[in-house]
C-alpha cells in the first residue's frame, strides 16, 4: 500500500507516519508538506519521503495523488489565534487545499481519510451533559474551525455527489510529543523549562477533551482498515480537563507550587467546552485509548520536552514574540 500523508511534517501527521512505519513497515510512505513554520523534517522519520509543497497546488497534488492508493489528509493551519490574527491562510489551505485534493482523489479514483476537529461542532456549557455526536449541528466558531467545518462539508459533497470513497473524523485536543510550542501544554512546559510561569487565558475554567496523539493515530488506521466510506467518526478517550487544572498538574509535575502561574487576557470568542461522546467508533470499529492516564501522559511529554530542547528551542522565541504581540 502506498499513503500519501500531508502535513506529514506537523504535530499529529508526524506522529502517524512514525507510528505507521512501526505498526505497518510494508506501507510506502509518502509526505507532502509546505514546511511552513509549523512543519519540521525533524519530526518526519529518516527514509520517509517527503515533498515540499503546497496542498493548495493542483499540479503537485494531481502528481501524488496518482501515485497513491490511500490518502490521509492532516495538512492544515491549525491554531486558533493565527486564525484570530490572520485568517486568509486558513481559507487557503483548510479549504482550497482540501478542494484540490478532493479534485485530484476523484479524477484518480482515490480512496481518501479527512482529519478534522471537534470544533467544528461550536462549544458546549459548563454543565451541560451532552457530548458531541456525528449528529450534533455544524456551529464554529472561529476562522480555523470554520475553515475546518467548511473542508468537512467539501468531504461530504464528493462523497455524495461523485462517489469519492471518503471517510472524515473529528478528534478532540491531542497532547505528546513534536506538538509545536505555540499549544497550551507545549507552552507551558517550555516556558516552565525557561523559568517563565504558565499563561492562563481568562479564569483557566474552559475545558478541553485531551487525548494522546498515539490514541488519535491508531484511531485513523482503524477507520482506514474498517471504517464505513463516506461516514464520520468522532475520536475521543473521555479526557475532559479545564485549563486550569492542566497548569497545576504540570506545575506540580515540574517541582513548582500550584499558584505559580499567571492570568493573561482571554482569546476573543474563546470556546467554554469540548467534550466527545466515541461510541460510534469505540462499538462499531472496536478501538479503545491505550493512554487511560493523562497525568502519566503529561509525565511523559514533559520528559520529551526536557529530552528535546534541540527540536522545540529554534522555535520558542518567534512564538513568544507573536504572543506578546497579541497580549497573551
Ligand atoms: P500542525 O500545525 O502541527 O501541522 C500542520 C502541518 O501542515 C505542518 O507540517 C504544515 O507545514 C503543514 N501545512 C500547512 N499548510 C500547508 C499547505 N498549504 N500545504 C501543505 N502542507 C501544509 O497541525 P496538527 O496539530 O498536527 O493538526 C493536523 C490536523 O489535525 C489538522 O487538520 C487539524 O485541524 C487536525 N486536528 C488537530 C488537533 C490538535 O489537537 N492538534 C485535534 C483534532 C484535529
Ligand atoms: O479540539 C481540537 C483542537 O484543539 C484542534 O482542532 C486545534 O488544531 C488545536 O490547536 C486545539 O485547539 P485549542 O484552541 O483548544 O488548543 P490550544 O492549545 O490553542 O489551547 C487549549 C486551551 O488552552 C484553550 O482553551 C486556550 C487555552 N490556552 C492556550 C494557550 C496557548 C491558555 O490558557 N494559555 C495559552 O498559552
Amino acid at each position: 500500500m502506498r499513503i500519501l500523508v500531508t502535513g506529514g511534517a506537523g504535530f499529529i501527521g508526524a506522529n502517524f507516519v512514525r507510528l505507521t512505519r512501526e505498526v505497518r513497515p510494508e506501507v510506502q510512505v509518502t509526505v507532502l508538506d509546505l514546511l511552513t513554520y509549523a512543519g519540521n523534517v525533524d519530526s518526519i522519520p529518516e527514509g520517509v519521503e517527503l515533498v515540499t509543497g503546497d496542498v493548495a497546488d493542483a499540479g503537485v497534488v494531481d502528481a501524488l495523488v496518482r501515485d497513491a492508493d490511500v490518502v490521509v489528509h492532516f495538512a492544515a493551519e491549525s491554531h486558533n489565534d493565527n486564525s484570530l490574527d490572520d485568517p486568509w491562510p486558513f481559507v487557503h489551505t483548510n479549504i482550497v487545499g482540501t478542494f484540490q485534493l478532493l479534485e485530484a482523489c476523484r479524477r484518480h479514483g482515490t480512496r481518501l481519510h479527512h482529519v478534522s476537529t471537534d470544533e467544528v461542532y461550536g462549544d458546549l456549557e459548563l454543565d451541560d451533559p451532552a457530548k458531541f455526536t456525528p449528529d450534533t449541528p455544524y456551529n464554529p466558531s472561529s476562522p480555523y474551525s470554520s475553515t475546518k467545518a467548511g473542508s468537512d462539508l467539501l468531504v461530504r459533497a464528493w462523497v455524495r455527489s461523485f462517489g469519492l470513497e471518503a471517510t472524515i473524523s473529528n478528534c478532540s485536543n491531542n497532547y505528546g510529543p513534536f506538538q509545536h510550542v505555540e499549544k497550551f501544554i507545549p507552552r507551558q512546559i517550555t516556558n516552565l523549562i525557561d523559568g517563565v510561569r504558565p499563561k492562563l487565558y481568562g479564569a483557566g475554567l474552559n475545558v478541553r477533551d485531551w487525548i494522546h496523539v498515539d490514541d488519535h493515530n491508531r484511531a485513523v488506521w482503524t477507520i482506514l482498515e474498517h471504517g464505513r466510506v463516506g461516514e464520520t467518526y468522532l475520536i475521543g478517550a473521555d479526557g475532559e480537563v479545564d485549563n486550569k487544572t492542566v497548569v497545576q498538574t504540570l506545575l506540580e509535575l515540574m517541582g513548582h507550587a500550584a499558584d505559580d502561574f499567571e492570568h493573561v487576557a482571554d482569546r476573543p470568542g474563546h470556546d467554554m467546552r469540548y467534550a466527545i461522546d466515541a461510541t460510534k467508533l469505540r462499538e462499531e470499529l472496536g478501538w479503545q485509548p491505550q493512554y487511560g492516564d493523562f497525568r502519566a501522559g503529561l509525565a511523559a511529554t514533559i520528559d520529551w520536552y526536557r529530552a528535546n530542547e534541540d527540536w522545540w528551542r529554534p522555535l520558542k522565541d518567534a512564538t513568544e514574540a507573536k504572543y506578546a504581540r497579541l497580549g497573551r
